[in-house]
C-alpha cells in the first residue's frame, strides 16, 4: 500500500496510527461486517421499491464483502467489491464461495479512487461508507459517485453526524451534517434511516470488545506498538461514550440524481 492508501485505511478504521495497518488481519479477525449495517440498506432499497433482480452494484470499501454478498443473495444482484486491504479481499472471496455467490460477485484489491478512475461501467447501486476522504471532501466524493451510476441509479451512504452542535474533532468533519453535504452535491436524499441509538451503541460496543481482546493478545507480542494499540482502544472507548451520550448519531441515506 502506498502512503495515501495507508492514510485512507487508517482514517476509515479509526486506527489513529499508520503503524497498526500491518496488524489489521489480526485485529479485525472477528469481524464480518466492519461498521456498516447492511440491514438498513436492505430496508432503504425495499422501501424505495428498488429491489428488482439483475441489478449491478459496486460496493466501495467493501471490507470482507458482507454488504455485496448479502445484496447478491437477497436481490439476485451481481456486482463488484473494492477494498485496498488484501486480507479483507481474500476473506470476501472465501465468504462469497461459502455463501454461494462466487459467480455473482467479483472482489478486487484496489484503491477506490484508482478503481473509479479506470471504471467505465455505470452501476445501478453504489454503496459507500463515507469513511474516507480519498475522493476529496464529502461533496466532491458524492459528485464523483454520481458520475458512476445510471441516470435512475442510486448511491447508498452511511455516516456519523453530530446530534447537537457538538464537534469532537475525529479527523472527519462533523461540524456540518451529511444532509448539508448532500444538499450541496449533485445527489438528492430520496430516503434516510436514522439508526436506533441502542443498535448503534450495541454494535459499536461489541466491536470494541472484540478489538479489546485482540489488542490484549497482541500487546505482549508487539511491545513496540504498545502506545498505538492503547491509544486505538482509548479512542474507541471515547467514541463509544459519545454514542452512549447521544452526542453522535449515525444514519444511512439512499441518494438519487437531482432532476
Ligand atoms: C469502515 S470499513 C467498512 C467496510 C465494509 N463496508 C463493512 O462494513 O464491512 C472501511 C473500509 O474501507 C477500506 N478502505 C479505506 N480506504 C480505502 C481506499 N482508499 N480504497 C479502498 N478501500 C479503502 C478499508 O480497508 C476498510 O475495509
Amino acid at each position: 500500500m502506498n502512503f495515501q492508501e495507508v492514510e485512507s485505511v487508517k482514517q476509515s478504521l479509526e486506527l489513529g496510527s499508520h503503524r497498526l495497518v500491518d496488524f489489521l488481519p489480526f485485529l479485525f479477525q472477528d469481524f464480518k461486517e466492519i461498521g456498516s449495517n447492511t440491514g438498513f440498506m436492505l430496508e432503504l432499497i425495499e422501501q424505495m421499491g428498488r429491489g428488482e433482480p439483475e441489478k449491478r452494484v459496486l460496493d466501495l470499501c467493501c471490507g470482507k464483502g458482507a454488504t455485496l454478498i448479502t445484496l447478491a443473495r437477497h436481490f439476485k444482484w451481481t456486482g463488484i467489491g473494492v477494498d485496498v486491504v488484501d486480507d479483507f479481499i481474500q476473506q470476501a472471496q472465501i465468504e462469497a464461495v461459502t455463501k454461494g455467490v462466487r459467480k455473482e460477485t467479483a472482489f478486487i484489491r484496489a484503491d477506490l479512487s484508482e478503481f473509479l478512475r479506470a471504471n467505465t461501467e455505470k452501476f445501478d447501486v453504489i454503496v459507500f461508507p463515507a469513511a474516507t476522504n480519498i475522493l476529496g471532501d464529502t461533496v466532491e466524493s458524492l459528485n464523483i459517485l454520481g458520475e458512476h451510476i445510471k441516470d435512475d441509479g442510486c448511491v447508498i451512504v452511511e455516516s456519523d453526524y453530530k446530534s447537537h452542535g457538538f464537534n469532537i474533532g475525529l479527523g472527519l468533519e462533523l461540524t456540518k451534517n451529511m444532509d448539508d453535504y448532500i444538499a450541496d452535491s449533485i445527489l438528492h436524499a430520496a430516503r434516510k434511516i436514522v439508526w436506533k441509538q441502542s443498535i448503534l451503541v450495541e454494535v459499536y460496543q461489541r466491536d470494541t470488545q472484540w478489538l479489546d481482546k485482540r489488542v490484549k493478545e497482541l500487546l505482549p507480542r508487539q511491545p513496540e506498538i504498545k502506545r498505538e494499540l492503547e491509544q486505538f482502544i482509548k479512542n474507541r472507548h471515547e467514541h463509544l461514550q459519545h454514542y452512549k451520550d447521544n452526542e453522535i448519531a449515525r444514519a444511512s441515506w439512499l441518494l438519487i440524481k437531482k432532476i
